[in-house]
């Protein structure tokens, strides 16, 4: 059962049918899915929602689809992690890994949004859907596309690790390399949707994408036994995720399935495409386009289709944002495997640095609970780590072999 009441524009509050429509032909704000909350209220309790499978449609109501869940079934629900031995090493008292790394079936926050979009361009009678991609959303939009037999076209910038190019490529879809980067892609891919008639994930269907990110919020709040956290940290590439955690909070507390003051929100930039943190330092409402140069390829976006509504949302709630720069990036990598055994792509890094950079300027105090958005699989980007980390110990097969190993190590200085 869905409450969804179609499109409105968030700028200038236009109603629009709910078709393959993102902008506002009035005033060019975007679109954004509504809902009845009061019907909402009736069906989602805490004790419904328990009952329901646990994946991103058990917040079904408030996502933006007219039928049944077409895919997704096994995605969402990934753990909430208590994250002791991390929260040790950075000296805070209460943190948590909402781990998105581990989401069914192509490893990060992305296959959220992609059944949410993939239901709805078959609800609108699309057959061909594609994306425009940093390599993620590709891996996401071509899996669905497979289950669902639909005609499937990625377009990635073609500089894209090679972990990120196969993720795609196995499923079988169209991948389409671009000389250029993440902001030419997605201009392209804009023209291609109208000339063809294609649904595009993240650019014609953004208004129903989008939604599906919020049930990463969802989950959080419900994880926390319907409490709300005292900061979020998140990644911001494109913009679609942070604004959509913040919104879920909202709704969950307007629904009154919880309550209480709403988190402070913080963005994660790397420091070489950094336009969001740009602009919440300048006090600029919309960033200003920046060309990236970072590590951090799959949050490698200059110019953030949602950077406003990311700015506006970090504003209200409180929150603040930080820069990581690639080697604080890949150390942090490097600490959450170390302590909690999650292996995590640069976005995640990014996330983890960002998080010490905002504890050290005192913008996230040690003493307050803290969930780290942990969004992409660190396996699709094993080349960023492979020269840091030490070779494998090579020896014959027999046990005296092994005994001098040990026998030399012992008398190796410690930390050898
Ligand atoms: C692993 C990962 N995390 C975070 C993001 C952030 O994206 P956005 O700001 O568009 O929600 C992306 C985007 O591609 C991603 O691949
Ligand atoms: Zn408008």
């Amino acid at each position: 059962m869905s409450v969804f009441a179609g499109l409105r524009c968030a700028m200038c509050k236009t109603e629009f049918p709910a078709e393959a429509l993102y902008v506002c032909d009035r005033c060019l704000g975007p679109l954004e899915a509504c809902y009845d909350y009061d019907a909402a209220r009736w069906t989602m309790t805490r004790e419904t929602i328990a009952d329901r499978p646990r994946n991103l449609w058990r917040f079904r109501e408030l996502l933006p689809i007219t039928g049944d869940p077409l895919t997704g079934l096994d995605s969402g629900y990934t753990p909430l992690v208590r994250a002791g031995r991390l929260a040790e090493a950075l000296g805070v008292e209460e943190l948590y890994i909402k781990d998105d790394s581990v989401n069914h079936p192509t490893l990060s926050y992305k296959d959220r949004v992609v059944p949410v979009a993939a239901t709805r361009a078959i609800e609108l009678g699309f057959e061909t859907f594609g994306c425009a991609s940093t390599g993620n959303l590709g891996n996401s939009v071509a899996a669905h596309a497979a289950r669902l037999g639909l005609t499937c076209y990625v377009f990635i910038p073609k500089s894209l690790e090679p972990g990120k190019i196969v993720g795609s490529a196995v499923s079988g879809p169209h991948v389409v390399g671009i000389d250029g980067t993440y902001d030419d892609v997605n201009r392209l891919c804009t023209q291609v949707g109208d000339r063809y008639g294609w649904a595009f994930a993240n650019i014609n269907l953004r208004s129903y994408y989008a939604e599906g990110a919020k049930t990463y919020g969802f989950e959080i709040v419900e994880q926390l036994g319907w409490r709300f956290p005292r900061h979020v940290v998140s990644p911001v590439a494109g913009g679609t995720l942070l604004p959509r955690i913040g919104r879920a909070f909202r709704e969950l507390r307007d629904i009154g399935l919880a309550s209480g003051e709403l988190p402070r929100i913080h963005a994660a930039q790397a420091a070489g495409c950094a336009p969001v943190i740009n602009a919440l330092e300048s006090g600029a409402t919309h960033p200003e386009p920046v060309k990236p140069d970072t590590v951090a390829k799959s949050i490698a976006i200059g110019n953030p289709a949602d950077g406003y509504q990311v700015l506006a949302t970090v504003r209200a709630s409180g929150g603040s944002g930080a820069r990581a720069t690639d080697p604080e990036i890949l150390d942090a990598i490097e600490l959450l495997a170390r302590t909690e055994g999650i292996f995590t792509e640069p976005a995640g890094g990014t996330t983890l640095a960002a998080t010490i950079n905002l504890l050290k300027a005192g913008a996230i105090p040690k003493n307050e609970s803290i969930v780290v958005c942990i969004t992409g699989n660190g396996y699709k980007t094993s080349n960023v780590m492979a020269d840091r980390l030490a070779q494998p110990t090579q020896l014959g097969r027999s046990l005296r072999e092994f005994e001098a190993f040990l026998a030399d190590r012992a008398e190796q200085p410690a930390n050898v």
